[in-house]
């Protein structure tokens, strides 16, 4: 259909905008079109819809708003930043807001991480991260550190580098022709024969992590910059690291002069019970990049941080220049910035990331209550994190996992499907009736939908 006839089929009216122009992201645009399943409000852990159901959210937005949406001291933070200073350039020229943040963020890392570089979304995050590590090599005059090696099955957000060293089939195969070159991937741990409805980490998997020693003896240490892993997979569908894997492949980057860098787009900020998720499995890498969380979701904002020495490596030369050229004309921005700082108030405040801590037990085993229920295949689960794989339809592969969803939504239940895997990542302080309520819906369309 054009674009015109599509125009037409679906006037403009004040409560029902035309849905034609904008092209939705990581969606079936037709069919969402077709049968929109619009939201017109948030408030705490429920979505309100356009034809006014309330819609318990089990992903806390796109894994974003740990803390609840649209909480009244988030938004009071940012509803005075925009009529106090609404933008600001970072280049050359600053203010306290962004410097504030920063040195909130960077108290709450591992010890050492005493910088972050701002950015907007989890994808830049991954680009920067990269090229700092790429910086990094080079001003210490190791220029042949190009190689950059990811994971199979790894999500690093969708531009050119993220998609380079992720490994998720679909995102990189109409583009395929045009990634970063020299990137090399590890195997992915995802293992139903040995790895089934494991709780938690499971203990099998840890020699995958060897497979980084064979890329090492093909291409020379030398010639390779980092390695960057989600601590947790999220997109690919809740993939737990084994016990001992994490470990493991930071023995061996250091055995290298390799960078690690952890993904922590999903997982820092509570997401697995605790600050970050090196701090929750004591791994501790490089560079971290973060996202989502940081603002809880408010206002998209992301954040690099690096170790005191990668920071040094660049703070050679004239004191004149700028010692990376890299940045953003939102870096750092006012708002996001004053969204980010209450944001972690909030965390601390509420004690969220223990709240979080204290709900995995009870997430855990309401997850797990889906074992041996028809279709079920797998059950993964992490801080609060967890996945439900379907098998999935003869021929089929994801119709399964998309009926769930929207039958769900119809039931007042937002969940995720990422083809046939249901993910779920419920609020840091949820509440037991809450889960309850979450996973009777979520049985009840199971039934329904086969
Ligand atoms: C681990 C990881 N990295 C990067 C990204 C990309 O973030 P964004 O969508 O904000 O660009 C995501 C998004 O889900 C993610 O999970």
């Amino acid at each position: 259909m054009s674009s015109q006839a599509l125009n037409q089929s679906l006037p403009l009216t004040e409560s029902a905008p035309d849905l034609n122009a904008f092209w939705m992201p990581f969606t079936a645009n037709r069919s969402f079109k077709d049968k929109p399943r619009m939201i017109d409000s948030a408030d705490g852990f429920y979505y309100t819809s356009s034809d006014e159901r309330k819609i318990l959210d089990s992903l806390s937005g796109l894994w974003t708003s740990g803390a609840g949406h649209c909480h009244p001291k988030i938004v009071e933070a940012v509803q005075k930043q925009v009529a106090k200073l609404d933008y600001a350039v970072s280049f050359q020229v600053g203010h306290p807001g962004a410097f504030e943040l920063a040195e909130k963020v960077t108290n709450m890392a591992p010890e050492g991480f005493d910088h972050c570089f701002f950015t907007n979304s989890g994808s830049e995050s991954v680009e920067t991260a990269l090229k700092i590590a790429l910086g990094f090599h080079h001003a210490k005059g190791n220029t042949s550190r190009t190689r950059l090696v990811g994971r199979e099955k790894g999500y690093h957000g969708v531009n050119f580098g993220g998609i380079s060293v992720g490994g998720l089939p679909a995102n990189r195969k109409m583009f395929s022709g045009s990634l970063l070159p020299n990137t090399h991937h590890i195997p992915h741990t995802h293992n139903l024969e040995h790895n089934a409805f494991s709780k938690g980490q499971p203990q099998w998997g840890a020699h995958l992590a060897d497979e980084l020693e064979r890329i090492v003896t093909l291409e020379d240490a030398s010639n390779i910059a980092a390695v960057i892993v989600e601590p947790v997979a999220g997109s690919a569908g809740v993939l737990v690291p084994p016990v001992n894997y994490l470990r493991k492949l930071r023995e061996i980057c250091d055995r290298h002069g390799i960078l690690l860098i952890f993904d922590e787009v999903i997982t820092a900020f509570g997401r697995v019970g605790s600050a970050f998720a090196s701090q929750r499995f004591d791994v501790i890498p490089d560079i971290i990049t973060t996202a989502k969380g940081l603002t809880n979701g408010v206002i998209p904002m992301g954040a690099v941080l690096v170790r005191k020495e990668i920071h040094e490596a660049f703070m050679q030369g004239p004191e004149f220049a700028a010692e990376i050229f890299h940045g953003y004309t939102y870096s750092g921005h006012p708002v996001a910035a004053a969204a980010g700082i209450a944001t972690l108030d909030v965390y601390q405040e509420e004690g969220l990331f223990e709240r979080a801590r204290e709900n995995e037990k009870t997430f855990e085993d309401a997850l797990h209550s889906f074992n041996g229920v028809e279709n079920v295949i797998d059950i993964r689960n992490f801080g609060l994190m967890g996945a439900i794989e379907l098998a999935p339809r003869e021929g089929a592969p994801g119709v399964r996992g998309f009926a769930i969803h929207t039958k769900c939504f119809e039931e007042g239940l937002l969940v995720r499907n990422g083809m046939d895997t249901l993910v779920f990542s419920p609020f840091l302080a949820f509440t037991e009736e809450l889960f309850e309520k979450t996973f009777d819906i979520f049985k009840s369309v199971l039934k329904k939908i086969n």
